[in-house]
């Protein structure tokens, strides 16, 4: 896009737009990107990547909703050391950070896979820490649903990487601007937000729930005002940036999340119909920053906020 008004570090990672491809959705091969599609992107992250490799849930993975879609893929992944003698070496020289999104069931597992990912670390933009994984200990609750569980675990990323750390919530917390506040505490760099939403779907002629794990997570157009409500949320309980994620579908969602306090967003499910998504976005960003006369993009943060232009500064 080469528009240097739109450059950005979110987080401590410097991006030349503020428009990252969400997690789990996009090929991590970039010989398989669609043409154009990369226009106008400012970082990718990774699928969810795991110590061990995964193979993922069985059944039925996928199912379209009104406005959106329903998926249980398990984070299948070929595990960390193949993600790094394989994907990490072409994805880190695609020409943008690389966010690799980590998942884990223990805080052992959590320890040993950012320990090895430490060995990368020049390849590596930031971890994001995904949080809406089950922790094995305490029957299988997301690790991002309760504050012990949440500092536990960003503690630990926070001690074990160096580097940039992003902690990407789950809908499910008990409290999106508490969740914020504790990963803040914890030393995250910046919070995504968030995950998908839990629901679920019933095969009604076999009488039977749809996934074999009974529920899965709704992502998509669906979810987006439960986004930027969030967004709204989590930017006013913290001063590290906050990047949007969730039924970002079009420009004017990008401009909402960032005027509502977002640093950056995330698009993913979207991607699924406008593989071109990123550069209209960026074009929407720009047209907006010259209508109100804006210089760049970081000037649109928080904009629509009582505290306007507060959060501005964060970077
Ligand atoms: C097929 C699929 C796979 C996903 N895999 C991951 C994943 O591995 N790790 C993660 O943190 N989020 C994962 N997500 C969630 C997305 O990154 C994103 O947070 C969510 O879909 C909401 O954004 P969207 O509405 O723009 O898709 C996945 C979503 C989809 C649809």
């Amino acid at each position: 896009m080469g528009n240097k008004r739109l450059e950005t570090v979110v987080g401590g990672v410097r991006m030349d737009t503020p428009v990252i491809i969400a997690s789990g959705v996009w090929p991590m091969d970039p010989g398989l990107w669609p043409s154009g599609s990369m226009d106008g992107v400012g970082a990718v992250c990774s699928k969810g990547i795991t110590l061990s490799p995964r193979k993922g849930n069985t059944g039925v993975r996928i199912f379209e909703t009104p406005s959106g879609m329903l998926n249980s893929i398990g984070l299948q992944n070929p595990g960390v050391s193949a993600f790094i003698d394989e994907d990490l070496g072409p994805l880190s020289s695609a020409g943008f950070p690389v966010i690799v999104n980590v998942a884990f069931g223990s805080l052992e597992e959590l320890d040993d896979t950012v320990h090895i990912l430490e060995k990368s670390v020049d390849k590596i933009g930031a971890i994001e820490l995904n949080v809406s994984c089950p922790n094995v200990s305490s029957g299988g609750m997301s690790w991002g649903t309760l504050p012990s569980s949440l500092e536990e675990a960003v503690g630990g990323a926070r001690a074990a990487w160096n580097g940039p750390l992003w902690v990407k919530l789950t809908p499910q917390a008990w409290s999106i601007a508490d969740a914020s506040k504790v990963c803040e505490n914890a030393g995250a760099d910046a919070v995504v937000v968030g995950n998908t939403w839990l629901g679920m779907a019933v095969d009604n002629q076999n009488e039977k729930p749809f996934f074999d794990r009974v529920f899965a997570g709704l992502s998509g157009p669906a979810i987006f005002p439960l986004s930027l409500r969030m967004v709204w949320e989590a930017a006013g309980s913290v001063a590290i940036p906050v990047i949007g994620c969730g039924g970002v579908s079009g420009p004017d969602e990008a401009l909402s999340m960032m005027l509502a306090g977002a640093s950056a967003i995330q698009a993913g499910t979207s991607l699924f119909v406008e593989s071109r998504l990123p550069s209209l976005i960026c074009r929407g960003l720009i047209e907006h920053m010259d209508s109100h006369s804006l210089e760049n993009a970081v000037a649109l943060t928080g904009r629509a906020r009582p505290e306007k232009g507060a959060a501005t500064q964060k970077c």
